[in-house]
């Protein structure tokens, strides 16, 4: 049953990340209700509050990016605020239940733009598999739902 479930980690610094997946929340929730074979959502936040915790479920990553300084492709990059959340993920074996990494961010970064998440992915072995800008849109939730959906089924088939 526990399998039947998308669990998302998150980070949130300014609340975009978390108002995306508290509205994905509510839309796998309508989804199961029309039929009980799209999986539910649970979240867990991660903060710098946060104990770090060996994940025994699969799992996805949402990680915003936040960078300071050089262009983070060949003049070196500095992750700001977010650091946590790439420890909490590497953390034990935790990077072995990662599904895949959804990125966010702002295209005004350009070739920046979710360059955390790709880097996280790129650690983890595992892929980036979807991006939305800032709150994302009812389209994004529903394409990055039935991204997670399929990735879910073809791994506890
Ligand atoms: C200081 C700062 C740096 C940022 N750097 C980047 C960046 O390098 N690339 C990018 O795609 N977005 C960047 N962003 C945009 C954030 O990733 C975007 O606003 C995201 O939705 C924040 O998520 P959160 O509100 O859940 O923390 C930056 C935002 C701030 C405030």
């Amino acid at each position: 049953m526990s399998e039947s479930t998308i669990n998302i980690i998150f980070i949130s610094i300014e609340g975009n990340t978390r108002s995306f997946v508290t509205g994905m929340q509510d839309y796998a929730k309508t989804q199961h209700a029309a039929d009980e074979s799209n999986p539910l959502i649970t979240l867990k936040e991660i903060s710098e509050q946060s104990e770090f915790e060996i994940e025994t479920k699969p799992y996805f990553a949402f990680v915003p990016t936040y960078l300071d300084g050089g262009n983070g492709i060949d003049n070196g990059v500095k992750e700001l605020m977010t650091n946590v959340l790439g420890e909490y993920l590497n953390y034990d074996q935790n990077p072995d239940l990662c599904l895949g990494v959804v990125g966010s961010g702002n295209r005004n970064f350009n070739d920046q733009y979710c360059l955390t998440a790709r880097r996280y992915a790129e650690q983890l072995d595992t892929d980036f598999i979807a991006d939305y800008e800032l709150r994302g849109t009812s389209v994004d939730t529903e394409r990055i739902y039935n991204v997670m959906k399929e990735r879910l089924a073809a791994y506890t088939k």
